[in-house]
């Protein structure tokens, strides 16, 4: 269990809170682990609090009565989820199941509205990554609707390259590439897509394939041939 604050002032809505205020938020939430593949909630249930990933990772997703799903985000470490329920009352618009032993810092109502009350930069914060996340959804309606499995695969890898990437002299490096099941279901598309079209990829000399790792070779020229 964490005592001290200091995770809190990574997640980029706390950020400008002085340690005095993360201190007394630490003392309001509550700490909680979560072990790999376990459901942190489901589509459709009530909504009461914030979670903030103290470490580890979860998957954002949405399915159907057919075992399909599609994931519409990978959250990490400092990133937050769970906000939309309380802003808008509404029951929860996706599930989160975790992809790692995770440890989560959960926030009630009450206290997230208490801080939206008192701290309006948090609630600017607030706006500003509701704004990527709208523009990373708009990115993905695109995806989906405009482009052919190159696009869709590439638009997916611009996409963990851009979260997750190393990049070192050009060539970004993603340590552990998402299952291909997993690749499916964030390119909207089938896990034989996704293998053909990653040997497409290599074949064409754009991306290298060595175990979980991928490297994007010339990242910027990859991202001007798919990136449109
Ligand atoms: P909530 O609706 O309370 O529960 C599901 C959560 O998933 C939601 O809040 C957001 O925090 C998160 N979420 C839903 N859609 C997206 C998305 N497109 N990108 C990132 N996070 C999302």
């Amino acid at each position: 269990m964490n005592k001290s604050s200091d995770f809190l002032s990574f997640v980029p809505i706390f950020s400008s809170l002085d340690k005095k205020i993360l201190e007394k938020i630490l003392e309001k939430g509550q700490q909680k682990f979560y072990p790999k593949n376990t459901y942190v909630f489901r589509e459709e249930e009530p909504g009461s609090c914030l979670f903030i990933i103290i470490s580890g990772k979860v998957k954002v997703s949405r399915g159907n009565n057919d075992g399909k799903e599609v994931i519409l985000s990978l959250l990490q470490e400092s990133e937050f989820f769970g906000e939309m329920s309380l802003l808008d009352g509404s029951e929860r618009s996706a599930d989160v199941i975790t992809l790692e032993d995770t440890e989560l810092f959960l926030l009630d109502r009450a206290d997230f509205n208490d801080l939206l009350i008192n701290h309006p930069e948090v609630g600017f914060a607030l706006l500003k990554e509701l704004s990527l996340r709208l523009r990373a959804a708009d990115l993905k309606i695109k995806s989906l609707t405009l482009k052919d499995s190159e696009g869709k695969v590439a638009t997916i890898l611009i996409e963990l390259a851009d979260n997750y990437g190393k990049i070192k002299n050009g060539i970004v490096e993603i340590d552990k590439l998402p299952f291909q099941s997993d690749l499916a279901s964030m390119a909207g598309t089938s896990r034989e897509t996704i293998s053909r079209t990653l040997h497409t990829f290599a074949k064409k000399g754009l991306v290298e394939i060595d175990g979980p790792k991928l490297r994007i070779l010339d990242y910027e020229k990859f991202k001007e041939l798919y990136n449109n």
